[in-house]
């Protein structure tokens, strides 16, 4: 059995992915652009500025520096303008229950997010408390598919790498978890996301014996 679980936020806890996607695409047509799903997917898992960076570079465009930060903020603040409106119906399926489980079997468990909203989205959803240690975009200072986020966590926890299981349904936080040495689980499509060690579509269907693996 594992020691500890980290879990990303965006996508695996709530389901803000479609949020961010929404506030991205406004911010590509308002620079007359279209921005698809598909696209999208790259920027998954990816701190708020590299995703930025994808997205001109799906459309073709460079711009300056002070630009780009304007446009950034931009995009954050219509992100969070739905955010805000987020409640304990936003946590997606499965979740409760198996933060539930984890508690009562005494293992730890940690958000691993890139987010600087994190704090915002777990107060809004009433799991601010809920985890052993909270690492997001504010703590971290190299983004996902880097292993930091995850391995800070493990160490918050004090439990080793090797006895982590990560949660994540972007293939740049799998990635960070292969990374990191640790046993990941995609939340997601296996025709998407690849390299991860097990494939579950959402939280309800995790059990502590398939955590055993
Ligand atoms: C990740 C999301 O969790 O956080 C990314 O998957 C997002 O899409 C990143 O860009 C940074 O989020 P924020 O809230 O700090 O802009
Ligand atoms: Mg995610």
């Amino acid at each position: 059995m594992p020691k500890a679980v980290l879990f990303d936020l965006d996508g695996v806890i709530v389901d803000t992915a479609k949020h961010h996607y929404i506030a991205w695409r406004a911010l590509a047509n308002e620079l007359g652009f279209e921005f698809t799903e598909h696209d999208n997917e790259r920027l998954k898992g990816v701190s708020r500025m590299d995703s930025l960076n994808i997205l001109l570079e799906v459309v073709g465009i460079e711009l300056p520096d002070d630009k780009k930060a304007l446009l950034a903020e931009q995009k954050n603040e219509q992100y969070v303008r739905a955010i805000k409106q987020m409640d304990t119906s936003d946590i997606l399926p499965g979740v409760t229950d198996f933060l539930h489980a984890l508690k009562e079997a005494n293992i730890a468990f940690a958000l691993g997010s890139a987010s600087k909203n994190a704090p915002i989205i777990l107060k809004n959803i009433g799991l601010l408390d809920a985890f052993d240690a909270i690492v997001d975009g504010n703590v971290i200072s190299q983004a996902k598919p880097d292993p930091e986020v995850f391995l800070k966590g493990a160490k918050l926890l004090g439990v080793a790498p090797k006895d982590c299981v990560v949660f994540e349904d972007a293939q740049a936080g799998i990635d960070a978890g292969k990374n990191a040495g640790m046993y990941v689980v995609a939340v997601g499509d296996p025709e998407v996301l690849t390299g991860a060690d097990d494939y579950i579509k959402d939280l309800s269907a995790m059990t502590l014996t398939r955590l055993e693996h």
